[in-house]
């Protein structure tokens, strides 16, 4: 039968994934935000269900379709990610932070629209908080799989931040190429571990998340 050809290495296995683009407010009308579509994420989502995990999904700005199967939770601002992740954490296996989550949010964000007065306007830009490090650093941890996006110097910097966020493994994310990895429908990553640099070929989102899934329960679970 087919049956035998589906991998079902995560039956029984509980993944809370973070996907799309976080929102920062600037005023009601406007905001900071990012490429991220979260294409990468739902197809990640979408391979672990199919590989019969269970999945809690909390996304942000997407331009994709969710899967009806995963607990599906919506967010605007990484402050928002953060208190969802953090309400969702306990139990979980596997956290995978896909999220391209906003580092910084506006300080001085108005409720009501800004009106232009001929001035310069000037925005104050606060950090946010890390939920890939805090999650990490949590006592009962899940196995984590972060991502990074980089520009120069990729996989020194995408190994640095396998270190410093002691996460199990980075999936590394050449974005120097304007836009490639962003809201395109293929993808081309590293996938880094400890003990591991194994490059993932340009091929489908789909099957790069299935490749990702397969090294790393080889290697990490
Ligand atoms: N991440 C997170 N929370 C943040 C920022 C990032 O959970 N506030 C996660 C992302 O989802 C990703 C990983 O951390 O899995 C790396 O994100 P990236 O933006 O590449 O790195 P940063 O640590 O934010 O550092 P920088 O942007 O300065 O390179
Ligand atoms: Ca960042």
């Amino acid at each position: 039968t087919a049956s035998q050809f589906i991998n079902t290495k995560l039956t029984g296995k509980k993944v809370l994934i973070t996907l799309g683009a976080t929102i920062e407010a600037i005023d009601p009308v406007r905001f900071i935000s990012n490429h991220s579509s979260g294409k990468m994420g739902m197809a990640l989502v979408n391979a672990c269900i199919e590989m019969g995990a269970s999945v809690t999904c909390i996304y942000g700005n997407i331009t994709t379709i969710l899967n009806p199967k995963s607990n599906n939770i919506p967010i605007i601002s990484a402050q928002q990610m953060h208190t969802k992740v953090m309400d969702n954490i306990t139990g979980q296996d596997i956290f995978i932070a896909c999220a391209a989550v906003s580092d910084f949010f506006v300080k001085n964000a108005k409720n009501q629209k800004i009106k232009k007065d001929g001035k310069n306007l000037i925005l104050e830009l606060l950090p946010n908080k890390d939920i890939l490090a805090d999650v990490c650093k949590l006592k009962e941890k899940p196995i984590c799989i972060g991502f990074a996006a980089e520009t120069q110097n990729t996989l020194k910097k995408a190994k640095k931040k396998l270190k410093n966020k002691g996460c199990d493994a980075i999936i590394l994310n050449d974005v120097s190429n304007a836009y490639f990895g962003f809201n395109v429908d293929e993808n081309e990553v590293v996938f880094l571990s400890q003990n591991l640099n194994k490059k993932i070929a340009k091929k489908s989102k789909k099957k790069v998340a299935k490749k990702i899934l397969e090294i790393f329960i080889k290697e990490c679970l």
